[in-house]
């Protein structure tokens, strides 16, 4: 398996290469979630790309861009093991001649005015930048996406149909730990005691989905009934949405997917998790 670092180098590998190719896009610091994608990818295709991108577009000036984890060569081992054929880890500078006059893919309002958009202006913008460079440069067929940045999927799936790409995005399923914690590289900033708090995310995820199956369908009984369980975090939202709109849930609606951030004190650790109810 190669490291490679240059955008030349990718499109020199590609060049030749009659086969269907998968790429997995990463900020790196890996963990189980992101071995399932790659995982599925190694299985879907011929030939697969994990690339491995802290991308400084996607965070605000108040975010974890300086400290989020940077873990490259073991990220590395993982990707070599699971069979991946390139890890495509770009500097800043390669990725971005200059942020400052950057032309950038811009989602529609009404996909970004919610949730994490609402709280984390500009980060879609920067995501959706970022996923569009990475499919020029790698001409990828598939890429694989975590389904616990359900509101990222979304907006990636309308980009790719809104700008005609030809790729396929498949999603893939959130994966826990035992104890229902959804895995995040941010989960490395939790000590044992905040690690108990993060917790709750997925606790009043699973208790409203069981207020869901006895056929409680009260909105506000349903995000009441997740903030008490939330109680000590900083909440950024608890919302039901429609998940192939995400417009917000109706009582007509026959899915109903819920979302919820927090951040997690005293570290200020923001996660995010979600549940089809
Ligand atoms: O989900 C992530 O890790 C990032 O947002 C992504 C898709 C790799 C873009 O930087």
């Amino acid at each position: 398996m190669k490291i490679i670092h240059k955008i030349s180098q990718i499109r020199e590998i590609i060049k030749d290469l009659n086969s269907s190719i998968g790429l997995v896009p990463t900020m790196g610091a890996l963990h189980k979630g992101h071995a399932s994608l790659i995982k599925k990818s190694v299985e879907d295709n011929d030939f697969t790309i994990v690339s491995v991108f802290v991308n400084p577009v996607q965070f605000g000036i108040n975010e974890d861009f300086d400290k989020y984890p940077r873990t490259l060569q073991k990220d590395a081992q993982l990707c070599e093991k699971l069979g991946a054929d390139v890890v495509f880890a770009p500097s800043v500078d390669e990725m971005y001649q200059d942020t400052k006059e950057l032309t950038l893919v811009c989602p529609p309002y009404s996909a970004i005015n919610k949730l994490c958009g609402k709280s984390r202006p500009g980060h879609f913008d920067g995501v959706a930048t970022v996923v569009s460079k990475l499919f020029n440069i790698t001409k990828c067929t598939r890429a694989y996406f975590g389904q616990k940045d359900a509101q990222q999927l979304f907006i990636i799936k309308k980009m790719v149909k809104d700008l005609n790409f030809d790729v396929e995005i498949v999603p893939c399923p959130i994966v826990r730990e035992d104890d229902g914690l959804a895995l995040s590289s941010r989960n490395s900033y939790l000590d044992e005691n905040a690690r108990k708090d993060a917790l709750k995310l997925s606790a009043a995820l699973k208790y409203s989905k069981e207020l869901w199956q006895k056929g409680i369908r009260d909105k506000q009984t349903l995000c009441d009934s997740a903030l008490k369980i939330l109680g000590g975090l900083d909440v950024d939202y608890v919302e039901i949405v429609n998940p192939d709109t995400f417009e917000d849930w109706q009582e007509n609606d026959k899915n109903a997917l819920m979302l919820i951030a927090a951040k997690i004190p005293p570290v200020n650790t923001r996660l995010i998790d979600n549940m089809e109810l």
